[in-house]
């Protein structure tokens, strides 16, 4: 008979009873699962945890630093690293999703094991892993935000070389989110949509730059905003823009405009395998479309994806 708080108080004793006074790094990603992982750790082992949040550039608007702040709320020991341009000059000139995935999962890899190695005689690697990524890894389209651990080292990043430990890997999402309330995170982390770790760079469709971006976190911060105002975020699964690398013609008073298109989606799901589109009120669709027009420069048309998975999948990339 399950209870989170009978999981919190045995595990924090597991945690310590394995990792005793050595050092644990851990990357957090702002997502549900590496958060609850995060916290409890650090009621376990306090400040020998060590916790790392990467700026890949392609988290939503201001998201690196309200994420950051919220972090340091908590009392965890977190270093955030802006490596921003890294990864976008690494992705110049790339269009191919499963190419820039490759890439974002490299680069970030590349951060990760620079910043460990700064950690003096670290000695664990922690991860948010839950019950179905281990059984439905092999049906994530590209590397993940989580880190695989790896039998044979040789030749491996050095934070490959830790022993890995994985506090939430028997709990099911669900399980994980009465952990997370148990601990006390607040529904800023424990109620967020799925985010890809590739983030925003999967979602421009074609090659990522830093203008489109900007674009892009624009349009789906008006987006977002407009959901959670609507009363309607926490009823949708996830949802999210799109850039299109397609202009159309458009009037703006008197000027004709040729501008991107922005695609919203939104989705209705229990584990991300299949997904239906919401049928989100027209009033609502149409306010988020005059705003994103009205206000994001470099759009003059927003379009809504009614496809569900399958066939269709929720990303388009
Ligand atoms: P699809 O597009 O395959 O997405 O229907 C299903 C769920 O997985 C997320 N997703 C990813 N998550 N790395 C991730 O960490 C990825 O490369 C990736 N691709 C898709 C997607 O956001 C949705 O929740």
């Amino acid at each position: 008979d399950w209870t989170s708080a009978a999981f919190v108080e045995t595990t924090i004793a597991d945690i310590k009873a394995t990792v005793g006074d050595d050092k644990v790094v851990l990357a957090l990603s702002g997502g549900v699962d590496s958060s609850v992982a995060a916290v409890l750790l650090h009621k376990a082992i306090g400040k020998n945890l060590h916790c790392i949040f990467v700026d890949n550039g392609l988290l939503r608007k201001n998201e690196y630093e309200s994420v950051l702040e919220q972090y340091k709320d908590f009392g965890l020991n977190i270093k955030g690293v802006d490596a921003k341009d890294k990864f976008l000059s690494q992705l110049a000139g790339v269009e191919d999703p499963e190419q820039k995935r490759k890439i974002i999962g490299r680069v970030f890899i590349e951060v990760f094991d620079e910043e460990s190695h700064l950690i003096q005689d670290v000695k664990w690697l922690a991860q948010g892993t839950i019950y179905p990524d281990i059984i439905e890894s092999v049906s994530v389209k590209g590397p993940s935000a989580t880190i695989k651990s790896h039998h044979n080292v040789g030749g491996l990043p050095d934070f490959m070389k830790l022993k890995v430990v994985e506090p939430l890997k028997t709990l099911f999402k669900d399980e994980v989110r009465r952990v997370g309330t148990a601990l006390g995170l607040e529904s800023f982390i424990l109620g967020r949509h799925p985010f890809p770790g590739p983030g925003l760079g999967i979602r421009i469709i074609g090659e990522v730059t830093a203008e489109k971006v900007a674009i892009l976190q624009d349009a789906d911060k008006i987006y977002i905003d407009n959901l959670k105002d609507a009363g309607l975020y926490d009823q949708v699964w996830q949802a999210g823009a799109i850039f299109l690398p397609v202009r159309s013609v458009g009037v703006m008073g008197d000027e004709r405009t040729y501008e991107n298109v922005i695609a919203l989606r939104a989705v209705e799901s229990l584990d991300g395998m299949t997904a239906d589109w919401c049928h989100l009120p027209y009033p609502v669709l149409a306010k988020i479309s005059n705003e994103i027009i009205n206000k994001v420069k470099g759009i003059n048309r927003v379009v809504y994806d009614i496809s569900s998975k399958p066939p269709a999948t929720i990303e388009w990339e």
